[in-house]
């Protein structure tokens, strides 16, 4: 089976590329190199160009039979998509777009969209499960909540097949060491705190230590990088199978707090760096952890490093290097 991957050189969809040719998979990467990396492609053709540029997909559609696409290209930070809101709808719902009407116009149909814990803007029940209602507090949720109905709307009226994933916190490296995350510049936190174990920035600034929270600071629900590759796996054998479209909340169910990812990164990392208080981040929910139970029932997904400690030690042994 041959798949596009857009956005492959980049974190999740490197380690994704990865995973796809260890199950015998012909890849094929579409990626800008606006955030990824050329060497994290470590399988597969590598074509470099934009989402947006209409005769290289074209062409691409044209000399290759792809069986479904992955698509992890999009803008992430949050912040940013509030100041510069153009730029995310232009990348991740206008190109998006095209990238839908090219694989119609080919008759491609299943597609695995990366999707977001931030269509759902600030929970009013936590866990918070699939038909949670969804209120985005800011464009990069808005947009993503966009690409879901309109994959919706495209299946109803040109029959393509879809699976939204909406990832909470994804995080984590490659167990093997080979990938890892590497965003620049860096706004998530475990790269943040394993950053200042490593000596290569000052402190950890926390974001608010009154939240609501047993000790004050944000809960989140931490995903490995690899089980959100294999939660995409079985969602795209499911619609090669065909299984029906649909939308599933990725997580461990487990909700850590900003403190204790700071405790967890010492004791795994063996070191100790500075941590000060600040102010809270804009938009920042107090708590966002996942009802994963369709995903384990329907697709038989199971994730396999939970451990808070497994996490961050993968992640450690990726910025050790
Ligand atoms: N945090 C700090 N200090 C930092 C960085 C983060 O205290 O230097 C806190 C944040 O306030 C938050 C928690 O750590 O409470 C996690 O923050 P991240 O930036 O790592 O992740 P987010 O939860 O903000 O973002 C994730 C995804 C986004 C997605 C969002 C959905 O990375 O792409 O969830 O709400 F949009």
């Amino acid at each position: 089976m041959h798949v596009l991957v857009v956005g492959g050189a980049g974190y999740i969809g490197s380690h994704m590329v990865k995973l796809l040719s260890q199950r015998g998979c012909e890849v094929t990467v579409l990626d800008n190199l606006s955030g990824g990396y050329r060497d994290a492609v470590l399988a597969g053709r590598f074509v470099l160009g934009d989402l947006g540029d209409a005769d290289l997909l074209e062409a691409l559609f044209q000399s290759e039979r792809f069986d479904g696409v992955m698509h992890f290209a999009s803008h992430i930070q949050v912040g940013e998509s509030v100041r510069e809101p153009a730029k995310y709808y232009r990348n991740n719902v206008f190109k998006t777009q095209h990238l839908l009407d090219t694989m119609v116009s080919h008759q491609v149909k299943p597609i695995i969209f990366s999707s977001t814990a931030a269509i759902f803007g600030e929970p009013i029940r936590v866990p918070i499960d699939e038909e949670h209602p969804k209120n985005p507090i800011n464009p990069y949720g808005r947009g993503k909540w966009m690409v879901e109905q309109m994959l919706r709307d495209y299946e109803v009226a040109y029959g393509l097949k879809a699976i939204c994933l909406r990832y909470f916190n994804a995080a984590g490296a490659d167990p093997a060491g080979e990938l890892g995350e590497r965003h620049e510049p860096e706004t998530h936190l475990i790269p943040l705190v394993l950053r200042a174990a490593a000596g290569r920035q000052p402190r950890v600034t926390v974001f608010g230590a009154d939240y609501d929270t047993p000790d004050g600071t944000c809960i989140r629900d931490y995903v490995h990088v690899t089980d959100l590759c294999e939660a995409h796996w079985l969602a795209l054998r499911h619609l090669w199978a065909d299984g029906e479209s649909a939308a599933y909340n990725l997580g461990n169910g487990n909700g850590f707090s900003v403190r204790e990812v700071i405790d967890t990164a010492r004791a795994v990392t063996g070191r100790e760096f500075a941590v000060e208080y600040g102010e809270r981040r804009p938009g920042d929910p107090a708590r966002l952890v996942a009802d994963s139970r369709r995903a384990r029932s329907e697709l038989g997904w199971e994730p396999r490093h939970a451990e808070l400690a497994t996490l961050i030690g993968h992640a450690w042994r990726w910025e050790a290097r």
